[in-house]
Formats: structure tokens, C-alpha cells, sequence
């Protein structure tokens, strides 16, 4: 049966090794020289990386860690991330080559080589100039997983305009505060994108985030930012439209002339804006680099995937929304010049096997994706990939949360037909790019452990006292040097960044996981630390979820809590208590979940919907007022609660345990 918590016990008796395969190891990319040179020399390491790149003009410095903890890197150095993307292929003689193979979720595909893709940057480059961006302005991008995606991220990168993609799982209202944080000029949507045989609509969504929400609500102004939406085709459904501001992608783009002189940037010039989930309740805006981020998604991804780009096919199932699209579908692979498959749809749709048909018909060579779609993939049963020829697959990645040991062994032996190595990745939005992973060439794996950190990256486990744990002992993970494509900081809050990642340990990055060092020094990931929430690779927080609750007129109070659960890895789990001063609130616990349900997916988005809201009478907190989400968590997975002696009252565990039978 699947398990998915790491327990200490199940890594203590995992001692089953895989070796590389032996006709891998004989043409890869990165041998074991690669750990040799950056252990001797870790900036001659970087230095030497980032010379892969195409420069406008040189760099000379390597890093400038005078103002720690914000480092340079390259940073005399300018060059263009859409530049090295696509221009180069071009400008190279790989113009012919194929960039990507998009498959629609209704069935409609598109090929595009790398001089298409040249076409379509510098095409959409001159609109966004035509709208009055420009260098250093911020775009929010909103769109479904479709090649125009990819082509607007780069038009910014060309542009020098800084980006700011927007998961299409969130709400209208996390899009506002995404660009009113960002002061976002342009929002690139679509009318809307292909989910489950059903068309999604966005445009209504970023109508709704710009728009005023009148008197006394958080919003009594319109976005005051934003100068014009500009919208893609996509489903062709009816959308709402405000003359003067919003703009159809076709008429923009299209009639611009495919010829644009790239914005030759410093390093240093900001690339793009992600928000994830902090500690606290308000995303944080990270923002990378131009040059020392795109040298550590270029290089990681070469050496870790061992990219052949002449022959790979290369297939990253993650969401451009999110920085595994970021580093792993446009900037890495592409300044590779890799061949990719992009699909916008879902895993099931129309049916089971639609990626396994996808890798048989594209002839994948290269897989990366998650451990939660793993686990789907063995609820529905390995009938249904048997039913595809898997056999072009020769490498294979995971990414977003600790592996458990069977999702490991099965997607080894069902997809990986017993043959291909796994990469499992450890990193982060913040650091840009992996991490923490075997080199498929020269590292022998171990179901569920990361390995090592990749050569150049200097990693550590560490105790309450930040000293490091010796072989066989846990504690938490940090990263003891900089590394080229480290974030720069927290959007407008360098206080944030620096209390956030370097407050706990001194001179330490604190990446918020714990881990373990096995016997032999390998790491094994185990999960966050802090209060942030790993759901189908998605990160939540809890306070985000709590803060939406109490929002709701009926919730006198929140807490919310990541529980185990066999497929998304955690879920959220929330315990209320229903204000008694408000009449019309339903007796049935059932109701009121629903409703509050709806309610979160209305404020954060469908990623937050709770898999569970119980109604209670009290929540556990120590005597200083923190809430005991430990205790809580046994409740969530059913299990005995533990320690109860820090408890400001020690009979609220019993009255919980009581309602809830009692509701049963
Ligand atoms: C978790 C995703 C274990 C971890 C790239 C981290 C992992 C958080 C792994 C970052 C892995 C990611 N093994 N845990 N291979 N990969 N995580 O910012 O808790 O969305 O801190 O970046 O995901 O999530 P983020």
C-alpha cells in the first residue's frame, strides 16, 4: 500500500541501491570530474558554467557577496535571457530544430522549431512596446499551459520587462494582490483554457481582480496599475470587454514585424517575480536574476538530465505557473536548445493513459514530474501504462516533495520499464534551480533520497544550534554558500528576505525543510519544517488559508493544518469555530463546510479548497495563544494525540475528539 510519510523507521531500513546504467554513464554529460573541479575551485565552477552562455559583453567578476545576503553574480556582465532561449539557436544554424511539440488538451497540436519560436518573441516583443512597456516594467502573465505562455515569458525577457506568471489555479483575488504588489502595467490572459473536456475561463477572473469591489470591501478602487489586458484566443468563448483597455492578443502581436533588437540587460537586471507561500499570510514576490539564474537552470538541467539536444525529446509535466515551468520548461531547456512536449491539459483526459499516448506518439525520452501524479498514476493501476510502448524513455525526474520508496520503485519499474535512472530534485522558487539530486551519469540512487547536492552547490543539515549532524542524524536542511541563481530578494521587503531565509542560523540559508544524513551521508528530504503546506507540489501556507476563513462572516476562528494524504502528498485540513452571535448559520457541519469551501476557492483559488473543514468547539493552543497544529495534525490523519502538557487546557483535545464522533 502507498505511504506517504517518511517515517525515520521506513529510511532506516531502506538499503536498496541503483547504479547508472552502464551505456548512460559512458556518454553523460557530467561525469564524476564535475564534483572534483567545483569542489577544488566552486567559482571557476560557475565561472566556467556561465561562459555556456551567450554574452553581450563579458563579465569579469564572478561573485559579489559584499552585500550579503544579496549576492552578484556576473554582474559586470549583459546579456538577454530570450537572447540565449531562442536567438541563438538560430543565429547557430539550430533554427530547423523542433522547440516544441504543444499538444492541446482537446487534441489540437502545434509543432514549433526554434525559428517559429524567433518569429513569435520578436513579434510579441514589438507589441508589448507598441502597449507602452518597457524596460523594467512589470507584465502579469494569467494564461493556460499554451505555447503563447511561453512566448509572452520570453517577450518580457527580451524586452528587459519583468514578469510575474500567475498560477491559472488562483483566484481573481490572489491575481490582484499579485499585481497591486507587483504594480503590474499589462496582464497577458487568455478568454480561457481547456480543463477536463470543459472550457476554463480566465478573462472573467482578471476582470473581477481589476475591477473596483466598492465601499468598505479591500478593494474600493480599480487596479490603478494596469493599463491594458491583453487577451489570447484560445477557446473562443464569450468574453466581457473594456474598450480602451483590454486588447486581443491577434491584433497586437500579429501585425508586428518579426525583427527586434534583443534589450541587452546587466546580470543582475530582475528576470521575473514568482509568489509563493511564505510563513506568514501575504505571498512573497521572489525575484531572480538574469544571468546567475539562467546559468543555474541551464547548467542543472544539462547535467542532471544528461540533455542530448539532438536527440532528447524532453517532457517536464509542470505548470509555467510555477518555477519548476520557469527553470524547467522555458529557461533551462530552452537555452539548451532542447525539443519539448507542452501539454495543457489534465492527466485523465479524455482518458487514464493521455500522457503515456503522449510519450509513445512524441517518442519522450525524458520525463519529469511529481510524486503526487505518480502516486494517481498507481491508484488507476499500471494496466493503463502497460498499454503504451514506453520504451523511447531513458531518464526520469521528480520534483515538488519527498518521494516516498514505492512511488519511487513503481515509477522506476512501470514507466522507467526497470532500466532508466530517476533524478529526484531537490530546490526551491527561491534557489531557482535544483539543488540537491544524483547526476543519472555517475550517482547510484536510493528510493526516496535526493543524494547529494549537484556539484558547486554547498549543502548542510544542521541542529537547533546550526552545527552539523553527523551521518545518521536529522535536522534542518541549509545551504552554507551562494549560488548564481539564488533570489535577490523579496519584492520591495529586503527586510523580509533577510528575516525570512537568514535570521535562523547565522551566515546559513534556512530553506524551511528538515533532513537527514543516512549512514553513507545522503540526504533524505522530509518534509517542511515550518507552516508551509506541500499539496500536490503546491505550496500553501497555512496562516493564507486560515486568514481566508476567518474572512468568511460565520468563522469566529481558524486553524488549518497539512495532513497526510495517500495521493497529493498533504491536504489541507481546517478546524473551525462558528461565531455563536451570528443567526442563519446551519446546524449541519456538512453545510457549512461546503460553504466555506466554496468560499476559499473563491479567495485563494481551487489549490487551497480545503479537503476537509470540521466544525468544532474549541482549538487546541499553548498558554502563550499559539495554536497547537501538531495536535491537530494527529487529529487529521487519526492518530492518538500526543503530548498534551504545553496545553493551555487539556480537555480541548477530548471535547474535538468527542464532537467529531459524536458528528460521525
Ligand atoms: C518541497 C518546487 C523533497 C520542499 C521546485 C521545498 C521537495 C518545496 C522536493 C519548494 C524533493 C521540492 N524532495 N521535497 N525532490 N522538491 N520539495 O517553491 O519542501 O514550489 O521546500 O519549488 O517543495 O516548493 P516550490
Amino acid at each position: 500500500m502507498v505511504t506517504v510519510a517518511h517515517t525515520l523507521e521506513n529510511l532506516h531500513t531502506e538499503r536498496r541501491t541503483f547504479k547508472p546504467p552502464v551505456s548512460l554513464a559512458a556518454h553523460a554529460n557530467a561525469t564524476a570530474y564535475e564534483y572534483k573541479k567545483a569542489g577544488v575551485d566552486r567559482l571557476e565552477y560557475w565561472r566556467e558554467a556561465a561562459l555556456r552562455l551567450a554574452w553581450h559583453e563579458p563579465f569579469t567578476e564572478i561573485l559579489d557577496w559584499s552585500d550579503a545576503p544579496v549576492s552578484r553574480w556576473f554582474h559586470d556582465g549583459t546579456l538577454n535571457a530570450c537572447d540565449n532561449a531562442v536567438d541563438r539557436h538560430v543565429r547557430e544554424g539550430r533554427g530547423d530544430r523542433v522547440a516544441f511539440h504543444f499538444v492541446g488538451e482537446p487534441g489540437d497540436t502545434e509543432t514549433l522549431t526554434y525559428a517559429d519560436m524567433h518569429e513569435r518573441v520578436q513579434k510579441a516583443a514589438n507589441g508589448l512596446l507598441s502597449l507602452g512597456v518597457g524596460k523594467g516594467d512589470r507584465v502579469a502573465i494569467y494564461l493556460p499551459q499554451i505555447p503563447e505562455a511561453v512566448v509572452a515569458m520570453l517577450a518580457c525577457a527580451r524586452i528587459g520587462a519583468i514578469h510575474s506568471v500567475v498560477f491559472g489555479g488562483f483566484s481573481a483575488e490572489s491575481l490582484r494582490q499579485r499585481i497591486d504588489d507587483a504594480e503590474a502595467k499589462l496582464v497577458i490572459t487568455a478568454d480561457g483554457g481547456n480543463r477536463r473536456g470543459s472550457h476554463l475561463a480566465l478573462k472573467p477572473l482578471v476582470d473581477e481582480a481589476l475591477a473596483s469591489h466598492g465601499e468598505g470591501t479591500a478593494h474600493p478602487e480599480p487596479c490603478a496599475s494596469v493599463e491594458h489586458v491583453l487577451v489570447v484566443r484560445r477557446t473562443g468563448q464569450d468574453t466581457a470587454w473594456t474598450e480602451g483597455r483590454d486588447r486581443w492578443w491577434h491584433d497586437v502581436v500579429d501585425p508586428q514585424t518579426a525583427a527586434h533588437e534583443p534589450e541587452w540587460v546587466d546580470a543582475e537586471h530582475p528576470l521575473f517575480i514568482l509568489y509563493t507561500s511564505g510563513t506568514t499570510g501575504t505571498p512573497k514576490g521572489l525575484f531572480h536574476s538574469t544571468g546567475g539564474y539562467l546559468v543555474g537552470a541551464a547548467h542543472t538541467h544539462r547535467i542532471v538530465f544528461d540533455l542530448k539536444p539532438e536527440t532528447d525529446v524532453y517532457w517536464c509535466t509542470a505548470d509555467v505557473g510555477w518555477i519548476t515551468g520557469h527553470s524547467y520548461i522555458v529557461y533551462g531547456p530552452m537555452t539548451n536548445g532542447a525539443t519539448q512536449v507542452l501539454y495543457e491539459g489534465t492527466p485523465n483526459t479524455p482518458h487514464e493513459g493521455r500522457w503515456w499516448e503522449i510519450v509513445q506518439e512524441y517518442g519522450v525520452t525524458i520525463l519529469y514530474t511529481a510524486p503526487t501524479a505518480i502516486r494517481t498514476f498507481m491508484k488507476w493501476g499500471e494496466a493503463i501504462p502497460d498499454r503504451f510502448d514506453l520504451s523511447s524513455l531513458r531518464l526520469l525526474g521528480s520534483v515538488g516533495e519527498p518521494i516516498n520508496p514505492e512511488a519511487w520503485m513503481w515509477y522506476r519499474r512501470v514507466i522507467g520499464g526497470d532500466r532508466c535512472p530517476i533524478v529526484d530534485t531537490w530546490w526551491q522558487t527561491e534557489t531557482g534551480s535544483i539543488m540537491i539530486s544524483p547526476l543519472p551519469g555517475v550517482t547510484a540512487t536510493k528510493p526516496g533520497s535526493a543524494m547529494t547536492p549537484v556539484p558547486g552547490v554547498a549543502i548542510d543539515v544542521v541542529d537547533d544550534a546550526g552545527r552539523p549532524v553527523p551521518n545518521g542524524e536529522g535536522g534542518y536542511l541549509v545551504i552554507t554558500e551562494p549560488w548564481p541563481s539564488m533570489l535577490r530578494g523579496i519584492w520591495g521587503n529586503r527586510h523580509r528576505y533577510v528575516s525570512t531565509y537568514w535570521n535562523h542560523f547565522d551566515g546559513l540559508y534556512f530553506a524551511g525543510d528538515g533532513a537527514k544524513k543516512d549512514v553513507d551521508g545522503d540526504l533524505w528530504l522530509l518534509g517542511r519544517v515550518d507552516d508551509v503546506m506541500n499539496v500536490s507540489g503546491h505550496r500553501l501556507t497555512t496562516t493564507e488559508i486560515e486568514h481566508a476563513l476567518v474572512a468568511h462572516p460565520w468563522v469566529a476562528e481558524a486553524a488549518v493544518v497539512g495532513a497526510n494524504d495517500e495521493v497529493t502528498g498533504q491536504a489541507v485540513v481546517a478546524f473551525v469555530i462558528v461565531r455563536g452571535d451570528v443567526a442563519g448559520i446551519p446546524d449541519d457541519g456538512e453545510a457549512v463546510a461546503g460553504e466555506l469551501r466554496k468560499h476559499v476557492r473563491k479567495q485563494i483559488g481551487p489549490v487551497a479548497t480545503p479537503r476537509t473543514i470540521m466544525v468544532v468547539s474549541e482549538v487546541p493552543k499553548t498558554r502563550s495563544g499559539k495554536i497547537m497544529r501538531r495536535l491537530l495534525r494527529d487529529v487529521a490523519e487519526n492518530r492518538p494525540v500526543g503530548d498534551v502538557t504545553t496545553l493551555a487546557d487539556s480537555s480541548v483535545m477530548d471535547a474535538i475528539r468527542g464532537g467529531l464522533e459524536a458528528g460521525k
